[in-house]
């Protein structure tokens, strides 16, 4: 495990922008696995300066989101679809037909948990995951008490991440009590992955990632055992964080040490 220190939001996304965009130019054909929430969304906008600027082809990249809500058309203003164009996809030229998201509005949604874990699986696997962090530990949409050993699949969101996702709609009522995930099997299985956490609210979920007993009433805990796992955060998300855990977890100043993953 690597821990990149950022002193605030805007330091975190750079970082994570530069280790994307690393990716993408270093790679003949690169695995994004993607992901939502308000954490990735400056580090999307940056990817897209970045490409931009340099004129990067994009022809190369393929991109396979966490998790979609159930019961919302992919063209719903809501949806995590949608939430990709906004921030990612309508800005820059991966070609169409190579960013997925499981499809949360189909009739049959275990057979398009299997249609996901095979879509995965016909791509070689991902290259290089990116994640954020629920309060309560959660990862892409794996609640407290998921199992370990789960692949894609249909969970009931808690009543405190239907809290926290409320902000993006415009009552909690129409929050999506159900959600289709990528599991911790399947997120385990990325070759790398890259963590973001900002801000005081984090802490805990960060201080239980880095030095809590892996548990499955935190998820994220399992990513301890990751074997090329990247976690950015801020001060405000180390903040309860020993400085011995750190140095011992391999703190690095700087995203040059990137070079150096597994995949690239
Ligand atoms: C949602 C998403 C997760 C995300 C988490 C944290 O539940 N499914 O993928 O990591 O919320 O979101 P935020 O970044 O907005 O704090």
């Amino acid at each position: 495990m690597k821990v990149l220190i950022a002193e605030d939001y805007n330091e975190m996304s750079k970082k994570a922008s530069d280790i994307l965009f690393h990716a993408i130019v270093t790679n003949k054909k690169v695995v994004l696995g993607l992901a939502t929430g308000g954490t990735p969304i400056t580090t999307y906008d940056l990817l897209v300066e970045s490409i931009k600027a340099s004129k990067q082809s994009l022809t190369h990249v393929h991109t396979i989101n966490l998790d979609e809500y159930v019961g919302l058309q992919s063209d719903c203003r809501h949806s995590y679809h949608r939430f990709m164009e906004e921030h990612l996809f309508q800005h820059i030229s991966i070609p169409t037909n190579q960013t997925h998201l499981p499809n949360g509005a189909t009739t049959d949604l275990h057979i398009e948990c299997q249609r996901y874990e095979e879509l995965i699986a016909s791509h070689g696997g991902i290259d290089l995951q990116l994640l954020g962090i629920g309060k309560n530990g959660h990862i892409g949409f794996n609640e407290p008490g998921t199992s370990f050993l789960t692949n894609t699949h249909i969970v009931n969101l808690t009543p405190s991440t239907i809290k926290a996702n409320a902000r993006f709609f415009s009552s909690i009522d129409e929050v999506p009590k159900q959600a289709i995930t990528m599991g911790i099997s399947t997120i385990m299985k990325s070759k790398c992955i890259l963590l973001l956490a900002s801000g005081k609210s984090k802490a805990t979920a960060i201080k239980e990632l880095l030095e809590g007993q892996i548990t499955e009433k935190c998820p994220a805990t399992i990513l301890q055992k990751h074997p090329d796992l990247i976690v950015v955060a801020d001060k405000d998300a180390l903040s309860e964080v020993k400085e011995d855990t750190l140095e011992k977890l391999g703190k690095v100043q700087n995203e040059l040490f990137f070079t150096k993953t597994t995949f690239s």
